[in-house]
């Protein structure tokens, strides 16, 4: 286990001892991923001397809504159909490895997102939203699949706590395809009684209040409240959401899914906002870039 939990005086045993309550111990996003990247320079070292000059490469397709594009992309078809071929040609390039498209996609012209993350090749599909390695995900072939990056990275910071996933209860919010559904699913194959909720959950405070693992990737600003967390609780934040901050020059600041500073009085373990999950969704497009790379070379031997 990588060990880059920053640890903080634990006081009180059960956390419900008023001002000598626990407080939760921050999970570091920045700290871990930075050991995740040190693992993968050394891997990608590694490929290089036993391959000279192999790099493991990422292609990342933005849509744009540039002016200029739009004097070309004049129709629906046409955008999907530039945006394809751009797919094919990366999907052909043997020397790269990983190629992901930003979501959401940004054009005038309405694009079917589901078409185009499916055009991907599976093999090269880092992001693992294609329906294969989804599908893959879902059934549990956790070892035959790209892990999309944010859930990857939480489970990774999961890790990090030492808390073990296996018969605990976890509750995702969100049921995305980017973050709540592969999530529900990795968590679940790691054995995990798994909770989904969404907008249409009746009694959410009361699901939070069961979870021992709480992953909360729902968009909204500060949504979960301190109070609904259960003591001890491992919390995972996913959120990024900017809300009004007249003290900060920005006129804005940055936070979670999650009221921090409530949620950090109950839970054993918390994952700040901004330095959580998010530098994790890096570090593990990094690693899922270099691992296709990896399975490139295995099929390539003899290539090189
Ligand atoms: N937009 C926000 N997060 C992501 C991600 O993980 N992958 C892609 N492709 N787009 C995103």
């Amino acid at each position: 286990m990588l060990s880059s939990v920053t640890h903080s005086l634990r006081l009180g045993a059960s956390g419900c001892q008023g001002s000598m309550r626990s407080m939760a111990t921050v999970i570091s996003g920045n700290k871990t991923s930075k050991l995740v990247r040190e693992r993968l320079k050394n891997e990608v070292e590694k490929m290089r001397s036993q391959f000279s000059g192999f790099r493991p490469s990422l292609v990342v397709l933005q849509v744009g809504d540039r002016d200029d594009s739009n004097l070309y992309i004049s129709t629906k078809l046409k955008a999907a159909a530039e945006v394809l071929h751009s797919i094919m040609s990366v999907n052909e390039n043997l020397s790269v490895h990983g190629l992901i498209v930003q979501l959401p996609l940004d054009s005038v012209n309405p694009i079917n997102t589901e078409l185009i993350t499916n055009a991907v090749s599976p093999d090269k599909d880092v992001d693992g939203l294609s329906c294969i390695n989804a599908g893959k995900l879902s059934r549990g072939d956790l070892g035959d699949c790209f892990i999309p990056c944010t859930p990857n990275g939480c489970m990774e910071l999961i890790r990090q706590t030492g808390v073990s996933v296996a018969g605990k209860h976890a509750v995702v919010i969100g049921r995305s395809k980017i973050v709540g559904a592969p999530m529900h699913d990795l968590l679940l194959w790691n054995h995990a009684t798994v909770t989904t909720c969404h907008s249409k959950t009746p009694d959410l405070p009361e699901q939070v209040s069961r979870a021992d693992i709480l992953v909360v990737g729902a968009g909204r600003a500060e949504m979960v409240s301190g109070q609904w967390v259960k003591d001890g609780a491992v919390v995972i934040d996913c959120g990024i959401n900017h809300v009004p901050d007249e003290t900060k020059a920005s006129g804005k600041r940055v936070v979670g899914d999650v009221h921090y500073a409530s949620a950090k009085q109950r839970a054993g373990f918390i994952t700040p906002v901004p330095g959580g999950v998010g530098p994790m969704t890096v570090a593990m497009l990094m690693e899922n870039t270099v691992q296709s790379a990896q399975r490139f070379l295995l099929k390539n031997q003899s290539r090189w």
